[in-house]
């Protein structure tokens, strides 16, 4: 995480110190780094401009549930980002950031009608469909509304991804996508409905993907759907592989974006010039930890330290409710003091103050510090925040965008009073 690292003694979001911004906005707090998020973005256009690709022959579509705050949403719009949404109000978000709704794609199991009609009347680029169901749903959608929605098969590859169960989406045993074995007829069946025009083929198959060799396998299936479904008059403009591409955690070492991108396309190019006469495909990705995952912390303050005869607590003012990973995934986040001090370690978990012993944010860790001291949880730019909930009542943090030495407040802090203003007493 380059882009936080310690000057002059203090661990800094780019050129200023955490110190700085606990002091002034408080704690819990979710603090992004501008450069590196900029710099996540670049690693994926950068990669397509060097395959020779230009906006019509690839597209970025960030996953906006990895953090979907405005301000980030609105950095990528003016980068050029496409965007990748699940709901309705994923949607909203998009658009109130500035999204052009042409670059937007739509996934999802469940997708509602109204959700249907809302993207439907935004224009926007494609619906990546995972049902026969869906199929049917859309069609008819569309049809009251007298306009042709643009739809993409969601195709489950059966590969593993090799990755936590919770988070590997492409195996036959999980919910999404059409099967492998299903893909074929439920493209004739999309081609026979009238009010959708079939442009493209996706898949997902998991997320923190360490090595590309399961992505390159799935693309492989998909090359292989799109060359039957030509032989059947079904021309597939573009294909989406989805996002998946692990960080460094702990001490991961996940394949460069660059390094997959270049295998992908070289494969899709040497396919196109043997079986297509060199017809382009435009390629679509959904990347959304490997952009923003290593672009933010949660910083938090020490309220107690708590020795133990089995275990040393430090019990700080962020919880599971403000990062939910360790306690749903038992995912690993590096934890660094943010003034260190000279002295002997002891070791620590660290936990919230919600009342479950499942709020931990990390076990047994070599701390050198007292009561009073922040700490920054690393490597919480992706799905910190977009997974926080109220959980003990407990309004979510504020959230900072830096750049360079300036930082910009850009979610305030839930007061508890907002949290149950929707609620209603009963006589
Ligand atoms: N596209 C689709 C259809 C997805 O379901 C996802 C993530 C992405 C793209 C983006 O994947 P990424 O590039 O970020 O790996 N909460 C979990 C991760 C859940 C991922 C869900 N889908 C975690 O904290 O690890």
């Amino acid at each position: 995480m380059s882009d936080f690292s310690y000057q002059h003694g203090a661990l800094c979001a780019e050129n200023l110190s955490l110190a700085t911004i606990a002091d002034e906005f408080g704690t819990p707090a979710y603090v992004y780094s501008r450069a590196a998020i900029t710099r996540g973005y670049m690693a994926y256009a950068d990669a397509c401009r060097d395959a020779g690709r230009d906006a019509g022959t690839a597209l970025v579509c960030y996953s906006v549930k990895s953090n979907s705050n405005l301000a980030v949403l609105h950095l990528l719009a003016q980068l050029g980002s496409g965007f990748d949404i699940v709901s309705g109000g994923e949607l909203l978000r998009v658009l109130a950031a500035g999204g052009n709704p042409g670059k937007i794609i739509f996934s999802g199991v469940g997708k509602t009608r109204a959700e249907m009609q809302l993207a439907l009347s935004h224009g926007i680029a494609c619906f990546n469909v995972e049902s026969v169901s869906e199929l049917h749903r859309l069609n008819r959608v569309a049809g009251d509304m007298g306009v042709v929605a643009p739809i993409s098969l969601r195709v489950n590859p059966n590969v593993d991804a090799k990755t936590h169960p919770y988070i590997s989406t492409g195996l036959k045993e999980n919910k999404f996508g059409v099967a492998f074995d299903d893909a074929l007829a439920t493209y004739r069946t999309a081609a026979a409905l009238p009010h959708l025009r079939v442009t493209g083929i996706d898949c997902h198959i998991g997320s923190q993907l360490l090595d590309d060799a399961p992505l390159l396998e799935a693309l492989d299936k998909l090359i292989e759907l799109i060359d039957q479904l030509a032989a059947e008059g079904i021309v597939i403009a573009h294909l989406d592989i989805g996002g998946g591409l692990g960080i460094d955690y702990e001490a991961e070492q996940p394949v460069a974006v660059g390094a997959y991108l270049g295998r992908l396309f070289a494969r899709i190019d040497a396919w196109r010039v043997a079986r297509w006469q060199g017809a382009p495909v435009k390629v679509l990705f959904e990347p959304g930890r490997s952009i923003v995952g290593n672009a933010g912390v949660l910083l938090t303050r020490i309220e107690y330290l708590k020795p133990g005869s089995e275990k040393n607590f430090a019990i700080v003012d962020a919880a599971m409710n403000d990062l939910m990973r360790p306690a749903m995934y038992q995912a690993w986040h590096g934890v660094e003091a943010v003034l260190p001090r000279s002295g002997t370690t002891a070791t620590y978990d660290v936990v919230g103050p919600v009342c479950e012993s499942g709020d931990w944010l990390a076990r047994s860790r070599a701390l050198c510090v007292e009561e009073g001291d922040l700490l920054a949880i690393m490597s919480a730019g992706a799905y910190g925040m977009t997974m926080a909930s109220n959980y003990n009542t407990r309004g979510r943090a504020v959230e900072v965008l830096v750049d360079g030495n300036v930082s910009h407040l850009i979610r305030e802090r839930e007061l508890p009073e907002q949290l149950f203003a929707l609620e209603k007493i009963i006589s």
